[in-house]
């Protein structure tokens, strides 16, 4: 079948949209019909060049929502017609990660989703007599996609698609990091560290837990609105202040705060996140991807202090199990997504989307294949 998509061809060079044919769905296997598409900065890690398992020619994009359009044999979960979100995270619900109930990481599939390519080994895209590799697993910026069974999560029909997609990674990664890693109290302070929709979101979970204090962190003033629209009782741009950040919040919340949430994946504020959090109790969680390879360092006695370095991924959400609820939570309204999306563009201008991201003008930019 043909499609519409936007190929990333090497690191660094702006994507081209392409007519492509999309391959039939194999077995256990799912051709979907993508209705929306964020652009995520996970999408710009790779576009940079900055993941090592980059492999390029690609189709990004990994924040989709849309309808099932036909089933490969042997799928029985979901039925053409359903409501679906691919994830980027599997779960095959019979592995030793998914069987453990101790974490949403099934890495069943794992090895040819990083490689790019579908389970059994090969692409479902071609692009005239060239193959082109699949993006976790999902390659939301092609209108046609086929992605595993295990990797997707069928939602209610009533929920808006155009909406619900950033449900595919960055509010369920902001609002999960917070309700099932950072384990906030009512009451509680939390420093949200990085105002895009990952951070906003974590306000959001924040103040869902009852936090008391909430503390938005960007360099970007214009991200102040936004952050007390989400939840934020307080904002402070490091930049703006005579102090160090981790000083500035120490004296806001008798020492450090409860909770802190680093959404940026830059390693200097990664390092600020866990110093801001209070001796003896504090808990960082920490959500940014960082470029492969790159580390941070800290002082152990931060840690042998009381503090607790832990990372979310995808909100500790396993997908096909927990993302309904995540539906239902913003078809309830206890969830925003409607606000954080700033931009609705075209597939067509899906440069004009990074550049958005990158200039910080964009909270999220959502894409139609219309
Ligand atoms: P974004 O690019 O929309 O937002 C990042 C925000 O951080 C911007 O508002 C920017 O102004 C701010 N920022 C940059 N440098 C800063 C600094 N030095 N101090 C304070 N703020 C700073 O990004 P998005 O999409 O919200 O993603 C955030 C991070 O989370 C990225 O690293 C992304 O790759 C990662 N991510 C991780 C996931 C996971 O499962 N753990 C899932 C989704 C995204
Ligand atoms: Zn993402
Ligand atoms: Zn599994």
């Amino acid at each position: 079948m043909k499609s519409i998509a936007a190929i990333a061809s090497g690191p660094g060079q702006p994507l081209t949209i392409e007519e492509i044919e999309v391959m039939p769905p194999r077995e256990g296997e799912v051709l979907i019909e993508i209705a929306a598409t964020g652009v995520c900065h996970t999408d710009a890690v790779m576009l940079d060049g900055l993941n090592a398992k980059a492999s390029f020619p690609t189709i990004l994009g990994h924040e989709g929502a849309g309808r099932v359009i036909e089933c490969g044999p042997q799928v029985k979960s979901v039925a053409v017609g359903d409501s679906v979100i691919p994830l980027y995270g599997s779960e095959c619900r019979e592995c030793a990660h998914c069987t453990s109930q101790r974490t949403n990481l099934c890495w069943s599939i794992r090895h040819t989703r990083d490689l790019g390519v579908m389970p059994d080994g090969s692409s479902r895209f071609m692009l005239g007599r060239e193959p082109i590799n699949h993006f976790m697993g999902t390659s939301t910026f092609s209108r046609y996609t086929v992605v595993p069974e295990i990797s997707l999560a069928k939602i209610r029909p009533d929920a808006p698609l155009d909406k619900v997609c950033l449900l595919g990674c960055g509010v369920t990664t902001g609002v999960g990091a917070v309700l099932n890693d950072a384990s906030v109290r009512p009451g509680d302070s939390v420093a949200v560290f990085g105002l895009g929709t990952v951070g906003l979101s974590a306000i959001q979970g924040a103040r869902i837990a009852g936090a008391l204090k909430i503390i938005a962190v960007d360099i970007n003033p214009g991200k102040e609105a936004i952050a007390r629209k989400m939840g934020a009782t307080h904002f402070v741009n490091p930049n703006a202040i005579d102090q160090r950040v981790v000083e500035y919040i120490a004296d806001l919340t008798s020492g450090g705060v409860d909770t802190s949430i680093e959404c940026t994946g830059v390693l200097s504020v990664m390092r600020d996140s866990v110093e801001a959090c209070h001796v003896g109790w504090g808990t960082c969680v920490l959500t940014g991807v960082e470029a492969s390879g790159q580390e941070v360092s800290i002082p152990p006695v931060w840690v042998r202090y009381g503090r607790t370095v832990k990372g979310s991924y995808f909100g500790g959400v396993r997908g096909r199990s927990e993302l309904p609820r995540y539906v239902d939570m913003y078809m309830n309204g206890l969830i925003e997504i409607d606000a954080l999306i700033s931009h609705e563009l075209s597939i067509k201008d899906v440069n004009m989307a990074f550049d958005l991201m990158r200039s910080g003008e964009s909270t999220r930019s959502v894409m139609h294949f219309e």
